[in-house]
């Protein structure tokens, strides 16, 4: 699959050298650090990530001081990141090691691997750059490198076929210090070989079966299978002097436990009655004030926002927006910031 590993292993360090950028989480030797900026990174770009990572180690300075944090806590700190899931699967497993491994990180693979939130990426990810480990770990930065640079054009969605891919990471990480190596593909990736690849400046180019060819955009073939259910909700903004009303989501399911304005899926007549017996009031008028789509892994929310007035809102629980000390949903921080400029 590929010619030389060893050639295009040294030639990818060398690069790495003059080129990493510096960020908070390279080079410090603490397993805690990569496993939290492993699980911010998953799904965030690394400008995203960076402040969330600085605050949170801040706060959380060790895996116990993230253990005995309450959970509300964790997910402000948290707010607006997205996938809330990561958060309390990082709280859990840190409760785990806390509990029950002295505090310690774990340095062994499969123990690494059976954290919960941790999956074979992140594990090998840890393995190989908290503990210097020959473990390669395959992300989509990984996976658009080695694909072009192979010119494997089979679905990157099976996991054989990823498995193939990380075979080929493999080969070259047995050449190279595994902790710079594991950081120095997903910096190509993240850098240089994009979605739309700059070529001119890859220290791989002279190898690479995409460029050669002319392939980079039909590189990685990724077939999605699930199409994104649609969801039409009225959202209902009730405000008060700076204050509005929010409700806590259920404690299961998507957003489970984030605060959001009250929101229901059907016509408007039929939102407005369920809102008025949840709350217990009568609604006066509504002012229609804008729409607003927010993308999930495997939802698109379409979101008609609404101010609304009640007849009597002496008994709602009207909450400051300003220093709310719960996690928002990041589709209603959109909200708020909108309503901020009208
Ligand atoms: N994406 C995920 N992990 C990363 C890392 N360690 N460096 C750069 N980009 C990343
Ligand atoms: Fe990616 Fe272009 Fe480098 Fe090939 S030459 S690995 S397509 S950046």
């Amino acid at each position: 699959m590929l010619k030389s590993p060893k050639k295009a292993a040294q030639s990818l360090m060398t690069w790495y050298h003059e080129n990493k950028r510096d960020l908070p989480f390279r080079g410090i030797d603490n397993p805690y650090f990569t496993w939290v900026s492993e699980i911010m990174l998953q799904q965030t770009q690394v400008d995203t990530a960076v402040p969330y990572f600085n605050r949170f180690i801040e706060r959380f300075q060790t895996v116990c001081d993230l253990a005995r944090a309450d959970q509300a806590e964790v997910l402000k700190y948290w707010e607006g990141l997205g996938y809330y899931r990561r958060a309390k699967h990082l709280h859990e497993s840190a409760q785990r090691i806390c509990d029950e491994m002295d505090g310690v990180f774990p340095s062994d693979l499969k123990t690494i691997e059976s954290l919960k939130g941790v999956g074979r990426y992140i594990a090998r990810a840890i393995h190989s750059i908290a503990f210097n480990q020959p473990s390669a770990a395959v992300d989509g930065n990984v996976l658009r490198v080695i694909t072009r640079l192979t010119g494997y054009d089979e679905d990157v969605m099976k996991p054989a076929h990823a498995r193939v891919i990380e075979g080929v990471a493999q080969s070259m990480i047995e050449h190279a210090t595994p902790k710079d190596f594991t950081q120095a593909l997903m910096e190509l990736g993240a850098t240089v070989c994009q979605k739309s690849p700059k070529c001119e400046q890859c220290p791989m180019q002279s190898m690479c079966v995409a460029y050669q060819e002319n392939r980079q955009a039909e590189l990685p073939v990724m077939i999605k299978k699930t199409k994104k259910t649609e969801k039409h909700y009225h959202v209902f903004v009730v405000l008060n002097a700076g204050h509005a009303f929010l409700i806590k989501r259920p404690e299961n399911g998507l957003l489970a436990n984030l605060y959001t304005f009250p929101q229901y899926e059907g016509s408007l007549d039929a939102a407005i009655h369920a809102f008025e017996s949840d709350v217990a009031a009568r609604v006066k008028d509504t002012e229609s004030l804008f729409e607003l789509d927010h993308v999930f892994s495997h939802q698109i929310w379409h979101l008609t926002v609404h101010r609304v007035h009640l007849t009597d809102d002496s008994m709602i629980p009207f909450v400051s927006l300003t220093n709310f000390p719960y996690a928002i949903a990041k589709a209603h921080l959109k909200i708020i910031d909108q309503i901020k400029e009208i």
